[in-house]
């Protein structure tokens, strides 16, 4: 099958991709992570650069190779990926994050290795709210730009992924389903992608690439066209 060649409908425009999970430590050597890979957003990244954009990559503990083209920015916790992501957003066209954002770190942070004490039962771990980085990108977006987000839910998954898509003020919000095996770590992915238009465009079950080329095809028909 021969795609033709690659339209760079991006070029001249800096897109933000956030991959990747978040690891929350609890001490020098644990953590509270989760189960993102990261191809998902190392798709969207690829697919950006290939279609002309400057590519930013905020990555949490990925084991996947650079992307070709694009700017990798290595992040661990919740804390550094907003840090990175809105720094790097400050003259972004679009951000996407495709991340698994952490939403809770252990409050307290032991400097030397948690022991085990003879006799002793552990102490419970308490819990603080991390910063909803997506929703701040909402908040603050500059004229123009497009924020996109995904949401990963079991139940009710498109009214979950409508109140979501406002409550964060995002443009376009990728909803799929997880569970089961149905997205961690698997190279394809299926979801319905909604806008805050209204709009609903689902994408069968296919690569991570294709489903990151539609994302890139929304967010291009979204953004103010270039100055001459
Ligand atoms: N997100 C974020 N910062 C957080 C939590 C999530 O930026 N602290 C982003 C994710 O990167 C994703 C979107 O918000 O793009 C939705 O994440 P999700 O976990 O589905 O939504 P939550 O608002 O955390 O709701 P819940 O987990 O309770 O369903
Ligand atoms: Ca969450």
């Amino acid at each position: 099958l021969d795609r033709g060649a690659v339209q760079p409908d991006l070029a001249g425009r800096h897109v933000v991709v956030s991959a990747g999970g978040t690891r929350e430590p609890l001490d020098p050597v644990r953590f509270i992570g989760n189960r993102s890979s990261g191809l998902q957003g190392y798709a969207l990244a690829r697919t950006a650069a290939a279609r002309g954009a400057r590519v930013t990559l905020v990555a949490a503990n990925v084991a996947l190779p650079d992307p070709a083209g694009a700017r990798v920015v290595p992040v661990g916790s919740a804390e550094e990926m907003r840090k990175a992501v809105l720094e790097a957003a400050g003259d972004a066209d679009a951000v996407v994050m495709a991340a698994a954002v952490a939403d809770f770190r252990p409050v307290d942070y032991r400097g030397s290795k948690i022991k085990k004490a003879e006799g002793a039962e552990p102490e419970p771990i308490r819990l603080a709210k991390n910063p909803d980085i997506l929703a701040e990108l909402g908040e603050r977006r500059r004229a123009g730009q497009v924020i996109v987000g995904f949401a990963a839910e079991t139940d009710d998954v498109l009214a979950n992924g409508r109140a979501k898509l406002a409550r964060k003020r995002s443009d376009l919000l990728v909803v799929n389903q997880v569970g089961e095996d149905l997205t961690f770590g698997r190279p394809d992915n299926a979801a319905v992608i909604l806008g805050a238009d209204g709009s609903s465009t689902e994408v069968e079950r296919g690569a991570k690439e294709a489903l990151a080329d539609v994302v890139w095809d929304l967010v291009a028909a979204r953004l103010d066209p270039l100055p001459a």
